[in-house]
């Protein structure tokens, strides 16, 4: 058995059934980018990180997070802008590492997406009908939430709409599907700015101590889980094959959104500390809640409504994401062949964008995924973890490819980069790890069931 046969380095077949059109630029990236960045992570889980690890000190775990991000962030441009193919980490991995590592990693951002996407809708439906009840109209209870005897939810409808209404719109086109994601960016960045401004006139310095209530390690437990926060930059270069010139493009879209939303999170967190007490920022919407508390209830609405607007575009290309994944896998053949199918008139995988919309519709309908970030953190943290390295073994292995973009002081951030990378991982609870291995090991079963068999590496190898 070849478990670790590589992927010659030449680009996709631009032709046929399985070709994307060619239609974004470095501007469409960076709204891409920040679309999949600033949701739930900036509008929910800052107020349990801060409550329950960090208190004041949360600024350091944002800080601390975009340390780890920004190193990864440099790794992945440098493939990006070599490697330009749909599949990201997966597609970097089988040129770098073989093929059994790719479907790892592969299966691991399967997980990632899926599980983040599950997990943003239900935040949404959260912040929706919050935002309905301002004006009196409640959803019956249940239809309200994932199924629990006990509260009376059975499903959470507007969850289930919201993640089959994107799936249509992806199914449309990308040029259509980045249009809208750039409007809901914008109405999404005004809201960030509204209440750092806003929020800056309410600002006490006293809330800001103690400022390391739970010491060190509160603020390192507060980076893994505000490490959500980030995610998203790194599903932009699934959509490779979709850019017009990936070699230049790519790590402009990639460094920049990232670089926007890490200079947000910080003023965000440090302005959101100062506004009420650490302590009562345990809430589902917690900087909303937290201008409430100052009487701005009307900016605090439209706060809702922005946020609303944010986790739409997470969703977006998360689901995206997800799509362009399975394509990049199955034309591979580690998967079966009818997900790489391109509609001749949307240019878009239609098939494969139906069957992931409807698995995590059901997921997020049914099972209540909102503690699931988590799981999707440590799944992108292996991604970034392995990316780093491929880096150098890329490096070692084609020295002399032409690179868009080149990682400066390589092998020093690379490995500064999967250092941090897996010192988030190892701060992220057990629970997590065994979710984690579970979801490893039923990958393994279906490469050696299935993805080693029908590897198209495979069939070259038996036709020549
Ligand atoms: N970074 C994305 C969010 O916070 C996943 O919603």
């Amino acid at each position: 058995m070849n478990l670790f046969r590589k992927k010659p380095l030449i680009a996709p077949s631009n032709s046929g059934a399985t070709k994307l059109n060619k239609t974004l630029g470095a501007l469409d990236l960076t709204m891409l980018g920040v679309g999949a960045i600033i949701g739930t992570g900036i509008f929910v889980m800052t107020g349990v990180a801060a409550a329950e690890h960090a208190g004041p000190g949360l600024v350091i775990s944002f800080l601390l997070a975009a340390f780890a991000c920004v190193l990864s962030a440099l790794c992945y441009s440098e493939f990006a802008s070599t490697i330009p193919v749909s599949g990201s980490a997966y597609a970097y991995s089988y040129v770098a590492f073989g093929e059994l590592l790719a479907w790892i990693l592969g299966w691991d951002l399967v997980l990632e997406y899926g599980v983040a996407a599950a997990a943003v809708s239900s935040g949404w439906s959260g912040y929706l009908q919050g935002l309905l009840e301002g004006f009196g109209i409640h959803i019956p209870t249940a239809l309200s939430g994932a199924y629990n005897a006990e509260a009376g939810t059975i499903i959470n409808l507007p969850a289930v709409i919201i993640i089959l209404l994107i799936s249509y719109l992806l199914t449309r086109g990308t040029k259509e599907t980045a249009r809208f994601n750039a409007i809901m960016v914008v109405i999404k960045l005004a809201v960030v700015l509204l209440f750092i401004v806003t929020g800056f006139f309410y600002v006490k310095p006293e809330n800001w101590t103690p400022f390391l209530p739970f010491g060190y390690q509160g603020v390192v437990n507060g980076a893994a889980t505000v490490f959500f926060a980030y995610i998203g930059f790194d599903a932009l270069s699934t959509a490779a094959e979709e850019v017009k010139q990936p070699q230049r493009d790519l790590p402009i879209g990639i460094i920049s959104s990232l670089a926007i939303c890490s200079v947000l999170y910080i003023l965000v967190s440090l302005v959101l500390t100062g506004i009420i007490p650490y302590t009562d920022l345990n809430v589902s919407d917690p900087v909303s809640y937290a201008l409430r508390v100052v009487n701005q209830d009307m900016i605090a609405g439209l706060i809702s409504v922005g946020a609303i607007a944010g986790m739409t575009t997470v969703l977006l290309v998360m689901l995206f994401g997800q799509t362009r994944l399975l394509f990049a896998i199955s034309r591979d053949g580690l998967l079966p062949r009818g997900l790489s199918k391109i509609n001749a008139k949307t240019q878009t995988p239609i098939r494969s964008t139906w069957m992931v919309g409807i698995i995590i519709a059901v997921l997020t309908g049914f099972i209540p995924l909102d503690r699931l970030a988590n799981l999707t953190s440590i799944g992108t943290l292996f991604a970034f973890f392995v990316v780093s390295l491929g880096v150098i073994a890329l490096r070692v292995i084609h020295p002399n490819m032409k690179r868009g973009f080149r990682v400066p002081w390589v092998p020093f951030i690379p490995l500064l980069s999967a250092a941090t990378c897996g010192y988030l991982m190892y701060n992220l609870g057990s629970e997590t790890w065994i979710g984690f291995l579970i979801w490893t090991g039923l990958g393994l079963l279906i490469y050696f069931l299935y993805g080693y068999r029908n590897s198209k590496l495979n069939y070259k190898y038996d036709s020549n």
